[in-house]
């Protein structure tokens, strides 16, 4: 048998793509649609399944290069039939009235995927998870003690302003529940109900009255981490961190400690991470304060440890390179399907 030659074969692939890519636009129905699927790309009797066969035709040394070439047009008319079903899915917009033929073929729904910020919290439980951290939930409705109390965060504390903060109408004795501030209120939570050693995180909802621009909104997603283990450091903060964010971002991702101070942790820093050549300040940590480790019943010269509260939207709108953070909560199409 003599060998069939690259070029005759690239030049029927050139030719079908062609065919391809003008029947794919002119489709209308997806009866249309699905005829022309079977015609080229059927698996048993398809036009590209007839020149697959005669890649084993060609010289050895052209089968890569054929290969390529083959793998390339499939990928097209691939893209072709798929751009033919979200213009048709597009167009059906929604159901039509009147009767319905059952016996049509179906139109393929466009499959969507989970939220970029949905996507975010799951890839962060999972790495944490990896490291050991369980992620817990807590209620978004809040009292006094698990917002502030038990954090240290006394009654003068500006934190705690009727304007910073979303107080219901509701009150559990004297005191008004609100929408919780941060997640810190799941460490008091978890280290009530627990004894050490433990690893936590929780993601969720807060919400603070802050006017809505590029950086802020009345609600947004926080990642708080515990760890509470006899003999923890900072030095074990700072690891725990950093291979967060190697793993998050991919490479070898630099994390900067500044001092800070929350009422809940002594000491406080701020945490910096090198993302693209620049500094982003991502949240803040530190090792739990004595005077935390006591409300919730622990015998702070027993036991240590750390936490850290980081900003979802933040984490989330540096990896996807995000801008405007209200871009995350429109639910425009256009916006979401760039993820
Ligand atoms: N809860 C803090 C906030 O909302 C963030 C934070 C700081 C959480 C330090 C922590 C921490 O666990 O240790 O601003």
């Amino acid at each position: 048998m003599t060998a069939v030659p690259l070029e005759s074969f690239c030049a029927d692939l050139e030719r079908l793509r062609g065919d391809a890519e003008a029947a794919f636009q002119s489709v209308a129905d997806a009866a249309a649609l699905e005829a022309f699927r079977v015609e080229f790309l059927g698996a048993r009797s398809g036009r590209l399944k007839a020149i697959q066969k005669s890649l084993g035709g060609l010289e050895v040394a052209d089968k890569p290069a054929g290969g390529r070439y083959f793998n390339d047009a499939k990928n097209a008319i691939t893209a072709c039939l798929e751009a033919a079903q979200a213009r048709l899915a597009e167009a059906a917009g929604g159901v039509e009235t009147g009767s319905i033929d059952v016996t049509l073929p179906g139109t393929l729904v466009p499959l969507g995927h989970v939220h970029p910020l949905t996507r975010t919290i799951r890839r962060v439980q999972e790495i944490m998870g990896r490291l050991g951290f369980e992620s817990v939930d807590g209620p978004e409705v809040e009292d006094q003690w698990h917002n502030f109390e038990a954090l240290a965060i006394s009654a003068e504390h500006p934190a705690r302003d009727p304007l910073d903060n979303f107080y219901l109408a509701v009150a559990r004795g004297a005191d008004p529940l609100l929408l919780r501030s941060q997640t810190s209120t799941v460490q008091i939570r978890v280290m009530e109900n627990r004894e050490p050693p433990l690893r936590i995180v929780s993601l969720g909802r807060v919400y603070r009255p802050d006017t809505a621009d590029a950086t802020h909104y009345p609600m947004f997603h926080q990642v708080e981490g515990l760890l509470v283990e006899p003999g923890t450091t900072m030095s074990h903060l700072k690891s725990v961190l950093r291979l967060f964010a190697s793993s998050f971002l991919g490479g070898d991702v630099r994390v900067r400690f500044r001092p800070s101070f929350f009422p809940f942790t002594e000491p406080s820093v701020e945490v910096d991470m090198e993302w693209g050549g620049r500094w982003v300040e991502m949240g803040g940590a530190g090792m739990i304060d004595p005077a935390v480790l006591e409300a919730v019943g622990y015998d702070p010269d027993a036991i240590s440890g750390f936490a850290f509260g980081l900003g979802v939207e933040r984490i989330a709108a540096r990896r996807y390179g995000v801008d405007d953070i209200r871009d995350f909560y429109r639910n425009d199409v256009r916006f979401l399907r760039q993820f």
